[in-house]
């Protein structure tokens, strides 16, 4: 049986594991990768602009053997043109996944409930799953083990936060996130990823939030969709910005990551996503080996498990 893949929670510890485990090993012999996907294709639907998830996803459709067929907003015209579920029941009548990035998590959930096909989450307004899986794997290929480390997030609670924190919570790590008030990973996510131990923990200082830290993470101040708070924003995380200075408190080896596109001079300093510590470029290129491995789980969840 398939498995749609809207948000982390579907997850359990050991699917994860498997995930990743899997993953790595595609990604180091790529002759092992299965042609799940021959004869067939999935849909992409982008309601907003990408260029990571959007060549990521493709080439793993490519890699599994099948077409990847990408929409834009306009081609599609999602719930003016044609609801959510009569888009999701067409693309189901012609290919075995559909995967879309929307403004509304509601209109996932609604193309998930009319379709036995594997409908994926490119990034909604709530959450953005596939970037914590390449985010999960850049920190195995530096780390090794997760379990115990700490990564500090250092901004607006938003999408990647979330799903980074739903991440955490699979592997055994722990994130201290600092945002302004009002901007704070919402409370219904703290209590959910800490229901059975501390996971996260939600500051309002970048520095307490970085001590120690493993990895700092950073994402936009202002997300798409957001354009029109873009000002009153930029003044609300003010001192939020991810300097070499703020760095420094983190652990001497610590990582970078930011799961682009950034913004030099806002939320990061180029000396620091520019620097020695940044993984930025490797992150981004875990994309493609992410969206593999989670076709492939969506496609028959047990069957990675080793
Ligand atoms: N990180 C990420 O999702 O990038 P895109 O918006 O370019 O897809
Ligand atoms: N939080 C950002 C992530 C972009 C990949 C956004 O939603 O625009």
């Amino acid at each position: 049986m398939s498995s749609d893949l809207l948000d982390l929670t579907v997850l359990q510890r050991p699917d994860c594991a498997s995930m990743l485990t899997t993953a790595i090993e595609w990604k180091g012999e790529p002759s092992l990768v299965p042609a799940l996907l021959a004869g067939d294709g999935a849909a992409a639907i982008f309601t907003k602009p990408s260029l990571r998830t959007r060549m990521s996803f493709e080439a793993a459709v490519a890699s599994l053997g099948g077409l990847p067929i990408s929409f834009s907003a306009g081609e599609v015209g999602l719930g003016g043109r044609e609801t959510a579920a009569d888009i999701a029941c067409t693309v189901a009548s012609t290919l075995g996944v559909l995967a879309a990035r929307v403004h509304h998590h509601s209109d996932l959930v609604q193309m998930a409930a009319a379709v036995d096909i594997p409908v994926i989450n490119l990034l909604s307004d709530e959450s953005h799953p596939l970037q914590a899986l390449a985010d999960l794997l850049t920190c195995v290929e530096n780390w090794g083990a997760l379990s115990g480390r700490k990564i500090a997030y250092v901004g607006d609670g938003n999408n990647v936060a979330v799903s980074l924190a739903r991440a955490c919570a699979l592997t055994g790590m722990t994130m201290s996130c600092a945002s302004p008030p009002g901007y704070e990973i919402p409370p219904d996510i703290i209590a959910e990823v800490n229901a059975e131990s501390i996971v996260l923990e939600q500051l309002a200082d970048p520095l307490a939030a970085v001590t120690n830290a493993d990895a700092v993470y950073t994402d936009v101040w202002t997300s798409m969709g957001q354009e029109d708070e873009s000002q009153q924003r930029r003044t609300a995380f003010e001192g939020f910005m991810v300097t070499a200075e703020l760095m420094s408190h983190a652990k001497p080896d610590a990582i970078f990551l930011h799961c682009l596109p950034a913004h030099r001079g806002e939320e990061v300093a180029a000396d620091v996503i520019d620097g020695p510590q940044s993984r930025v470029w490797q992150q981004a290129g875990n994309r493609f080996h992410a969206a593999r491995v989670a076709i492939a789980w969506c496609l028959d969840p047990s069957g990675l498990i080793q």
